[in-house]
């Protein structure tokens, strides 16, 4: 695995020294309010679990498992809900958890869904944002690091559901992301 990491961005010290002004942050912006969590899965499941062990806040946790990859490093556009319903957000102040912000279809779709039952306010949260012209208007109000435009993995992000277990994150080889199949 590690052979297949052309870099490392982030090691695990930088990244959770970084959760920790993260943790910080969302912790005193939501010192009087209960904060709903939704975590979009799966590439959030290190995240999440490191961020929200930081807030000490009582807050509610659910989460969505959405895809539009099709295990491709292109993105279909077209997002899928893997599972009927909205969560039951009405009235609360939720916090959406991602783990990259790259077109930004995923977050529009995620964001615009979460809207239909009326929360009282809603803020993006992703580890991860690329630097780049999005096909879809949205910002993250936190963000962990912002990245160039290449493809990396680890910390729970994949490529064709491979990597996520690395402690760190890091740019995949270019040559295997050429690999049909693997
Ligand atoms: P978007 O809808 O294009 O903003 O992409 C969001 C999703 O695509 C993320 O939640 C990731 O699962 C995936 N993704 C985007 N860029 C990368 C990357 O560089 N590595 C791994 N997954 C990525
Ligand atoms: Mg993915």
């Amino acid at each position: 695995m590690q052979s297949d990491i052309e870099r490392v961005l982030f090691d695990a010290p930088a990244i959770h020294k970084r959760l920790n002004e993260m943790a910080t942050q969302i912790s005193a912006d939501y010192a009087d309010r209960e904060l709903t969590v939704i975590a979009i899965l799966t590439g959030t499941l290190m995240f999440m679990s490191d961020l929200l062990r930081r807030i000490p806040l009582p807050l509610k946790l659910d989460c969505l498992s959405v895809a539009s990859y099709h295990g491709k490093t292109q993105t279909s556009g077209e997002v899928i809900f893997k599972q009927p319903g909205v969560p039951d957000v009405g009235g609360r102040d939720v916090l959406i958890l991602d783990d990259i912000l790259d077109t930004g279809h995923t977050l529009a779709a995620v964001r615009k869904k979460l809207e239909t039952a009326k929360p009282r306010s809603i803020r993006v949260c992703v580890l991860l944002s690329k630097r780049k012209q999005r096909a879809r208007e949205v910002d993250a109000d936190y963000f962990g690091f912002e990245i160039d435009d290449d493809f990396i993995v680890g910390y729970g992000l994949d490529f064709m559901e491979r990597y996520r277990n690395l402690p760190y994150i890091g740019v995949l080889r270019k040559e295997l992301l050429e690999q049909p199949n693997q």
